[in-house]
């Protein structure tokens, strides 16, 4: 099999010039790239307790739906803002270029169940940080945070470590 990074394509000057766009549907397309990715993400969390995987929009919803299915836990969706349709809690964060808002539904996760976050990338983090707010204010617990990429020079890994939450990522 492929080395899983020679599945990623970089895409410069999208979607703004000077962002070097990681393309990972080149690695989900390949059918063994993305079995390895799933079972690699997965890996350090098959032996504890998981309650649910917390996906984030996009690509976060078709690695972490597979991650739930090879963890046999529930799945979280962590969407755009406007797009739940139950009540929501949200926050803004901005990424590497822009701002939005990240939802989930308020009765998404029960206080003190243990959640694992997932997806594609974490590059300065916002996302990810944002999505560990929402679920810290449902009283949850976040297991970890598993990426496929980091984005290292964006500073995302120190950003979740300075909130306590610890990540796994398979290649900078
Ligand atoms: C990308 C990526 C992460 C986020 C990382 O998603 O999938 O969710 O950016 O950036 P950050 O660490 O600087 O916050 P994007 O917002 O482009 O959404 P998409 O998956 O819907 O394309
Ligand atoms: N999200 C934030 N920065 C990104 C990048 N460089 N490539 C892909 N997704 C991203």
């Amino acid at each position: 099999m492929k080395d899983l990074k020679s599945l990623i394509r970089t895409i410069p000057d999208y979607p703004k010039p000077g962002i070097l766009f990681r393309d990972v549907t080149t690695l989900l397309g390949d059918a063994q790239g993305f079995k390895a990715a799933i079972a690699q993400l997965a890996e350090p969390f098959r032996t504890i307790p998981v309650d649910a995987v917390a996906g984030i929009e996009a690509r976060g919803f078709i690695l972490g739906g597979a991650v739930a299915d090879r963890l046999g836990c529930g799945f979280v969706p962590i969407r755009k803002k406007g797009k739940l349709p139950w009540k929501t809690i949200g926050e803004e964060y901005t990424l590497e270029y822009g701002v939005d808002v990240i939802e989930m539904h308020e009765d998404a996760v029960a206080a003190g169940s243990r959640i694992l976050i997932v997806d594609d990338l974490i590059a300065t983090g916002g996302t990810a940080e944002a999505t560990a707010k929402l679920i810290r204010r449902s009283g949850a617990d976040i297991v970890a945070a598993a990426f496929v990429i980091d984005l290292p020079d964006l500073g995302g890994l120190k950003r979740l470590d300075a909130m306590g939450v610890k990540s796994h990522t398979l290649m900078a």
